[in-house]
């Protein structure tokens, strides 16, 4: 069982998107947890206020410091009772543009830890003295800007919880498809067998496993060459090593 701490300014956000679908399943069946903790909740400020404006001047309010924090020892705090005072506090993840970019290397890192702090910062960021204290990781989704946290925090959470065992159903699908094994996925088809006069491949009606493999790998390595020639390199230089 993994578990997901999200701090936030708006819960509801990310427990309607990740209790939906598959992760939803997850989360009944008891393979993940995901736990939104509203940072408001750990304002000392009698008006409940957790923003303020920015030492120097410039556009827009910053998240303060105590509220980050008390929010985040709550959480640290409840899982050493849980686990143990020998146990390692769990890693702090602090989603930002300013991090290291994520990818299937790192959800597949993190889908090995059984707890994950998420830290969402919205306006125009946090005080940075809260943050050099709590944060283990800074992780961004991509170069561009996003209004806030969430988005990009719920992005990780469903691209780690797909890999913690049982959250798939079928337990090769997590390796089979794009990324997996460095190379994007082959085309798909259903039925029917014929659709908009388009046929689907007659190596597919064959029957004949290891020829469907086979023509399955090739269009994997074909669309990868043309679409993603950066992933192709990569995957010829694995090949070359082994
Ligand atoms: N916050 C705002 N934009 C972001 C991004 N691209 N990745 C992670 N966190 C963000």
């Amino acid at each position: 069982m993994m578990n997901f701490h999200i701090l936030t300014l708006f819960p509801e956000m990310v427990m309607q998107g990740l209790h939906t679908s598959i992760l939803g399943r997850a989360a009944e069946r008891e393979y993940i947890s995901i736990e939104a903790v509203n940072i408001r909740d750990y304002t000392l400020d009698k008006h409940g206020k957790v923003d303020d404006y920015t030492y120097g001047g410039g556009a827009g309010m910053l998240m303060q410091a105590q509220p980050v924090y008390d929010a985040c020892q709550a959480v640290q705090e409840r899982l050493l009772q849980r686990n143990g005072a020998n146990a390692g506090r769990a890693r702090v993840i602090y989603v930002t543009p300013q991090g290291r970019t994520f990818n299937q290397s790192i959800a597949q890192e993190l889908a090995q830890e059984d707890d994950l702090i998420f830290l969402c910062g919205h306006y125009e960021g946090i005080d940075e003295r809260v943050l050099e204290e709590i944060v283990t990781d800074e992780i961004s989704i991509g170069d561009y800007v996003l209004t806030g946290g969430e988005l990009p925090a719920m992005v990780m959470i469903d691209a780690i919880a797909r890999l913690v065992p049982g959250v798939l159903h079928n337990t090769d699908s997590a390796v089979t498809e794009s990324f997996g094994d460095g190379l994007l996925e082959y085309p798909q088809y259903s039925r029917p067998e014929v659709w908009h006069n388009k046929k689907v491949p007659a190596v597919l009606m064959s029957g004949d496993h290891a020829k469907v493999d086979a023509w399955r790998m090739e269009q994997s390595i074909m669309r990868t060459k043309e679409r993603r020639p950066d992933l192709y390199e990569a995957y010829i230089a694995r090949m070359e090593r082994n």
